[in-house]
């Protein structure tokens, strides 16, 4: 059956979502920023070990000061909101992907509720150290990024060294049956 004229609305909703750097000043209501926390608490995660605990950011203070740990996240100060993503810190590499997954459902679940989102990285392990003091967060977890979240103004990288955007493209990515063959 061929891809349904709804269904693909929503999918290409989903190919639209993209890093947002820039947010008006317009702060986020507590029922959307409830609706983000649930649409991370019900990700999936290795064995369902759920191994994440999430802390909301409206302080203007605390935002400010995670916009300071490197040059690259700078944007950051100007958000109404972000979302800090702490794992146990007991199975990396479950952790790491579980992380990806909970990320990018944030980003998708902005974009549905107009919203954009970008993903801030601490750095490293220094930065990192740092990012858990401004958050209180225990030297034993893994804290890595937050996900920021506000109205987009703009999905450009405003950054002096920007990231290149687009994508691939599918022949250059895909394969079929086996790594390297095209498909018929
Ligand atoms: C692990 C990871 C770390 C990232 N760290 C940053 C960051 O520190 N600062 C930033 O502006 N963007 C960061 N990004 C966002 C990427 O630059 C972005 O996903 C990429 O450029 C694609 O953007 P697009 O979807 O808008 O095309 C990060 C993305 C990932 C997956």
């Amino acid at each position: 059956m061929a891809v349904q004229a709804d269904a693909r609305e929503v999918t290409e909703a989903i190919k639209k979502v993209r890093q947002a750097r820039q947010y008006a000043p317009d702060v986020v209501a507590d029922d959307v920023i409830q609706e983000l926390l649930e649409i991370a608490q019900w990700t999936g995660s290795s064995r369902n070990t759920q191994p994440w605990h999430f802390i909301a950011i409206t302080d203007k203070d605390q935002l400010q000061k995670i916009s300071q740990l490197r040059t690259p996240i700078n944007w950051v100060a100007e958000a109404p909101l972000a979302i800090a993503i702490v794992l146990d810190g007991e199975k990396e590499a479950s952790e790491a992907y579980d992380e990806g997954r909970v990320t990018e459902r944030l980003m998708i679940g902005a974009h549905i509720l107009g919203l954009g989102g970008g993903i801030a990285w601490f750095g490293d392990d220094q930065q990192q150290a740092d990012a858990k003091t401004i958050l209180n967060i225990p030297a034993d977890r893994t804290a890595r990024s937050v996900v920021v979240l506000g109205y987009p103004t703009s999905t450009k990288d405003p950054r002096p060294n920007p990231a290149q955007a687009g994508r691939h493209p599918l022949s250059e990515i895909v394969s079929y049956n086996r790594m390297g063959e095209s498909g018929a």
